[in-house]
């Protein structure tokens, strides 16, 4: 880890952050594009990796992409992403995507996602990040939870390179 300050998650968290469909956002099957949801969250990351850091990042990973509900035509989408944990130069930022109905107020958890940055230098190369403090006990959940999911990649990752060699 390297020697600089530990932020909190809330110094790069991203609450809420409001979007609302138009027509031109619908699939064929008439409900909201699948890509430019994942294209918009991918953006929202960056800025929590890019504050949280203060590098320019890059995404290095996606998983556990889940699109849980369909969002629809005159939906709003709320985007909110926070920064999870980090460890050298990467960092797990956690996504959730509701869709609100704003007559009525009623929302529905349209997607889930976990996205990798990583943090580069002004030569492109990794660099160390600040170390993140949780604050909450959701956030101390997801910390630990971020942890069982590096792990998970870091093996698959061993295990491919081994298998292919
Ligand atoms: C991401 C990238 C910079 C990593 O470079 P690299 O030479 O593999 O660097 P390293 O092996 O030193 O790994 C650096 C960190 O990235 C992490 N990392 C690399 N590939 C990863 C992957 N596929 N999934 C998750 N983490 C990954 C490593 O675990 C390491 O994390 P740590 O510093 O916290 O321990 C490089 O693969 C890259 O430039 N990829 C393309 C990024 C891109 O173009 N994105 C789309 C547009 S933004």
């Amino acid at each position: 880890m390297s020697g600089k300050s530990a932020k909190p998650v809330s110094a790069s968290a991203i609450e809420k952050h409001v979007y609302k469909v138009f027509p031109n956002d619908m699939n064929s099957h008439n409900t909201v594009f699948g890509g430019m949801i994942m294209a918009k969250c991918d953006r929202l990351a960056l800025v929590v990796a890019e504050r949280h850091s203060a590098h320019v990042c890059v995404t290095a990973a996606v998983d556990s992409i889940h699109f849980r509900a369909p969002a629809k035509g005159n939906d709003t989408l709320l985007f909110s992403l926070a920064l999870n944990r980090s460890w050298g130069s990467s960092m797990e930022i956690g996504a959730k995507v509701e869709a609100e109905n704003s007559y009525t107020g009623d929302t529905r958890h349209i997607l889930s996602a976990f996205f990798t940055f990583v943090a580069l230098d002004e030569n492109g190369r990794p660099v160390d990040v600040p170390a993140v403090t949780p604050e909450t006990d959701e956030q101390n959940r997801r910390y630990a939870n971020a942890e069982i999911r590096r792990a998970g990649r870091l093996k698959t990752r061993e295990e491919l390179s081994r298998a292919n060699r």
